[in-house]
């Protein structure tokens, strides 16, 4: 059982809407064969992560790229299969308002990316996932260098997020089964958002995605 604790939890209290959640996904994975559910997986990436994850990349460049940071730090399977799909809960959700412009509201991305990946996925895959945001708050308060090395716009957030945690926090965090794994995820993730970076395609991972899925007999 995942021990889950509050200093998971940021200070958003958003909750999760389920009706903005995209269930064609889990609908194909769910009874497909280990073959289909990673090519149904790819292929959703592929037409879903043709969005902006910010400015310069995209949703598809920024999983490719912090895939990449993890496999050139030599990380297991578990870790590049999690750096790529990391993410994945801001392409199941509908981010957009009416005007088809984002959301102020933060929605939860990496409870619902974790979440909707548990049925097929170990936890080593999902608890990282669902950590990356917290994660930050964890370097911010035990690393001034990381705090120091982030942009304007990701000090703002961070203080929305929560700011700086409390001794209790971070203690609770360290009891988190693969906290370590998520820190490392929030650092790819950082580096994850070069314009034109040229990067192996997703089909380099469908092995290593398929490795970790668990097996259900
Ligand atoms: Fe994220
Ligand atoms: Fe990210």
């Amino acid at each position: 059982m995942q021990n889950r604790s509050d200093a998971t939890q940021s200070s958003r209290h958003t909750p999760l809407c389920r009706s903005l959640i995209d269930a064609t996904l889990a609908n194909q994975m769910s009874g497909a064969t280990a073959q289909e559910k990673v090519a149904a997986l790819f292929n959703y990436i592929e037409r879903r992560g043709q969005s902006f994850y910010d400015e310069v990349v995209t949703q598809l460049e920024h999983a490719l790229q912090c895939a990449n940071q993890a496999q050139r730090h030599g990380s297991s399977p578990t870790q590049i299969t999690s750096a790529l799909l990391h993410d994945i809960g801001h392409l199941l959700l509908d981010e957009h308002n009416a005007d088809a412009d984002f959301l102020d509201e933060d929605m939860n991305h990496e409870e619902i990316g974790a979440t909707y990946l548990a049925p097929f996925f170990p936890e080593s895959v999902t608890t990282p996932i669902r950590l990356h945001v917290p994660a930050k708050r964890y370097l911010c308060t035990t690393d001034a260098s990381y705090y120091d090395g982030l942009s304007d716009a990701s000090k703002k957030s961070f203080r929305l997020q929560g700011g700086a945690m409390s001794d209790t926090e971070r203690e609770a965090f360290e009891q988190i089964p693969y906290f370590q794994d998520a820190l490392l995820l929030r650092r790819w993730d950082d580096l994850a958002k070069v314009k034109g970076l040229e990067m192996p395609r997703l089909d380099a991972y469908r092995d290593i995605v398929q490795a970790c899925l668990i097996h259900i007999p």
